[in-house]
């Protein structure tokens, strides 16, 4: 044993080893705790907890620092797509020219989803919220395609099929909602490209696809395409480890993503802006607010679990939304509120002292806006982005020879053992 660390527990010590990863971070390895001690270790939220040994994702929140597989995001949103960022993440390299070309053939193969899936959309209530419906929609693609996940190739059919469609069942979800009619995705189209156009095609009006907003689709799936051992993430591994099937296992990661806390901070941010707007723009009443421990209110789009400095994401985010609305020539006030609230909250010492920065979702809303994205579909673009890194960390515990299921333990603070008291003698 290299590197180790000692537990002195009722005056006896107990040696356990020190793990260490690729970029110097270690971890005591309490695998052998409680079978040595009868103890287990207690960490509500798991944010001291690592729950796996990964090659995925580096994140390094002190110094903001993110690297998919090695590569710095700044690069890959900079010099990549989402389809090679995708393959990266899932094949562990980048791809040859040819893997590529492979990769993307494989995905407009696998682009259209199977017609019946349209009458469940008719059913849903109109008012639904679209992650609800992703999340439904995604667990019923194994009832349309049951077939095994055993082997290499099956695997890899099964997520290119989810990559493709997941994007189709997005597009469709708000074809329907507005009572449009379904727009087919295109052999001829980049990915983002196609998602565009299913979008926001239609008979009376063609949709004009500007490089310019390809790109910057590129570059929010691309950030938003892993995030290490995040909720969402967590929860497709945990599900995963029932060895439930890949469809299953997404289903509960998009249903994770929605929450506010996560996620679904992009639409709470645009809703928070507009609400700021309505009661007349006064952002130190703002502030305060988020500030007043008395308020449940916090400051939408600032803070994170794991990046104690400005998220790296965000830097590049705000830059993309600057590019945006210049390109569409659109004069969004919002824009001008956001950056005037990181103003204001960067220079408090409320949000210094707690090492509180803008997140990527403190953007992220005001660019998809400005593409045309409805407010309740923000969530459903990050679900699309992060499908490749749920992909990934799933696919790197299925290759694990030691993957277990997941089963974290409790400490027990409810009555000690107590008989039943029979109905009639209940006071
Ligand atoms: N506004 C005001 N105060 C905040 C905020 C905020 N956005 N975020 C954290 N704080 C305060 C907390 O009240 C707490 O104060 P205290 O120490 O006086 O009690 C302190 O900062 C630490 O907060 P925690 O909740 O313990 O921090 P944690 O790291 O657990 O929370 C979280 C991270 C959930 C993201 C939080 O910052 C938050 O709620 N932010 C707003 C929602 C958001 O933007 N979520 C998106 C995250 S990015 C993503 O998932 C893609």
């Amino acid at each position: 044993m290299d590197d180790y660390a000692k537990i002195i527990y009722k005056d006896k010590t107990y040696i356990l080893p020190v793990i260490e990863g690729s970029e110097g971070e270690k971890a005591i390895d309490i695998s052998s705790l409680r079978q040595e001690t009868g103890l287990i270790t207690l960490d509500p939220g798991f944010s001291n907890t690592g729950s796996c040994i990964s090659s995925i994702t580096y994140l390094d929140g002190e110094k903001g620092v993110l690297r998919y597989r090695g590569i710095p995001v700044e690069q890959l949103a900079e010099l990549s797509s989402f389809t090679e960022t995708a393959y990266l993440l899932i094949n562990k390299v980048l791809p040859t020219r040819e893997e590529l070309n492979r990769f993307s053939v494989l995905l407009n193969d696998h682009s259209l989803v199977h017609e019946d899936m349209q009458t469940f959309y008719q059913n849903f209530p109109r008012a639904s919220h679209p992650m609800g419906i992703l999340s439904s929609m995604v667990n019923a693609l194994r009832s349309f395609y049951p077939g095994l996940q055993a082997t290499e190739e099956e695997i890899n059919i099964m997520v290119t099929r989810l990559i493709s469609k997941v994007r189709t069942l997005a597009a469709m979800s708000y074809k329907i909602s507005r009572g449009h009619k379904v727009v087919y995705p295109r052999h001829d189209l980049s990915y983002c490209a196609n998602f565009l156009n299913m979008m926001f095609n239609t008979p009376v009006k063609p949709y004009n696809i500007d490089k310019d907003i390809v790109k910057a689709l590129n570059v929010f799936w691309i950030l938003h395409a892993d995030h290490e051992q995040n909720c969402s993430t967590s929860a497709v591994r945990v599900v995963g480890s029932g060895r439930v099937n890949l469809y299953a296992a997404i289903s509960a990661g998009i249903a994770a993503l929605w929450g506010p806390l996560h996620g679904g901070a992009n639409q709470a941010v645009i809703e928070m802006l507009l609400e700021i707007q309505k009661n007349g723009s006064n952002l130190d009443k703002t502030v305060k607010r988020a500030k007043d421990k008395k308020d449940p209110f916090r400051l939408m789009g600032f803070g994170h679990s794991v990046y104690k400095t400005y998220d790296p994401r965000a830097k590049i985010m705000k830059k993309m939304c600057d590019n945006v609305l210049k390109k569409l020539k659109i004069n969004d006030p919002l824009l001008d509120m956001a950056k005037e609230l990181e103003e204001i909250a960067l220079n408090d010492d409320y949000f210094k002292e707690r090492n509180l920065y803008p997140n990527i979702d403190f953007y992220s809303g005001i660019m998809l806006r400005a593409m045309g994205i409805p407010t309740n579909m923000f969530t459903v673009m990050f679900a699309i982005g992060r499908l490749p890194g749920w992909i990934a960390q799933w696919k790197e515990s299925v290759d694990d020879p030691k993957w277990k299921l997941s089963r974290p333990r409790q400490i027990y603070i409810g009555p000690t053992k107590t008989e039943y008291i029979p109905i009639d003698k209940r006071k």
